[in-house]
């Protein structure tokens, strides 16, 4: 099995603030400290470290070195990354007391992927193959099209949220994943149980990743439903926990099954919350196993 993740690689200017600015004020953060990011490049670098056979797809600019030598150093294949004039993708990210944070893109080259890139990567994959988009850069439509007609099973993680995805042909989708609130806007219920119902009426061929934050994940395939709760572990930035979750649950989805992989992916993203940062607080599968063979665990 062949994963093709076509999404956004960006750098990550991480700002720790005692609350995330209020519309009119302004505050002065204690530390600046730039990371790799992007939740594509966040996908991708999971699905490698938990060991899965990840190509990645899209653009970065002039300056976007450090973010190809990322992931290569861990593993995934980056011969479909274009490099475009102008700058790479950025996020000024304010991560709080809490470890919440809040994010303001800059799509940059992810938002500047030419027609023909899609072409020429969608044309190496087919049958069997899994294609994982987020919405973070241009042509997903298109995108989804062509993997479609190719045979590709699609992961769809529509983060961030907005108007176009209600365009996308979601019905071409294999799997959803979810946070809440993404949950809420794709189906208009609040309630983990409701989303799930509602969003299986909508799409039946689809099934659903729905991750619920402190009170941990879900998966569904048809009427069979699957719960983890989060190992709790000390929160210092929340920053690409779900992008973690997304990599480690689908790298291990065939090989483990749901529950199982519901449990890895868990793992993982509370290794994840306990690092500053995006990709770097992702982490190797290694560590996964030994934090899941601690007696609490
Ligand atoms: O999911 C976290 C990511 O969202 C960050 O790395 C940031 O770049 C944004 O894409």
């Amino acid at each position: 099995m062949k994963i093709l993740n076509f999404g956004s690689l960006n750098r990550d200017l991480v700002y720790t603030v005692d609350h995330a600015v209020r519309p009119g004020e302004t505050i002065s953060s204690g530390s600046m400290e730039p990371f790799c990011g992007g939740k594509g490049l966040n996908q991708s670098l999971a699905l490698a470290r938990a060991g899965a056979e990840v190509y990645h797809a899209g653009c970065i600019g002039s300056d976007g070195s450090d973010l190809l030598r990322l992931l290569q150093d861990s593993g995934v294949d980056t011969r479909y990354i274009r490099r475009v004039d102008g700058p790479s993708g950025h996020a000024i990210i304010q991560v709080d007391g809490r470890g919440q944070n809040s994010i303001l893109l800059f799509g940059g080259a992810n938002r500047r992927i030419p027609p023909e890139a899609v072409e020429d990567a969608l044309r190496d994959f087919g049958e069997g193959d899994w294609l994982v988009l987020q919405n973070e850069i241009n042509g997903i439509p298109r995108i989804m099209e062509r993997a479609h007609d190719r045979g590709m099973r699609i992961i769809l993680n529509p983060s961030p949220f907005d108007g176009d995805i209600a365009a996308y042909p979601l019905e071409k989708v294999s799997w959803f994943v979810l946070n809440e609130i993404e949950g809420e806007a794709l189906t208009g219920e609040g309630e983990p149980t409701a989303i799930l119902r509602a969003a299986a009426k909508r799409f039946p061929g689809a099934k659903i990743l729905l991750t619920l934050g402190k009170r941990g994940a879900m998966a569904a395939e048809g009427a069979a439903v699957y719960t983890h709760p989060i190992f709790p572990t000390p929160v210092r930035d929340t920053t690409a926990a779900g992008d973690t979750f997304l990599g480690y649950f689908f790298a291990l989805l065939e090989e483990l099954g749901p529950q199982e992989a519901l449990r890895w992916a868990s793992a993982a993203s509370a290794l994840a919350v306990s690092v500053k940062g995006a990709a770097n607080s992702i982490p190797r599968r290694r560590e996964v196993a030994d934090f899941l063979a601690q007696p609490l665990c």
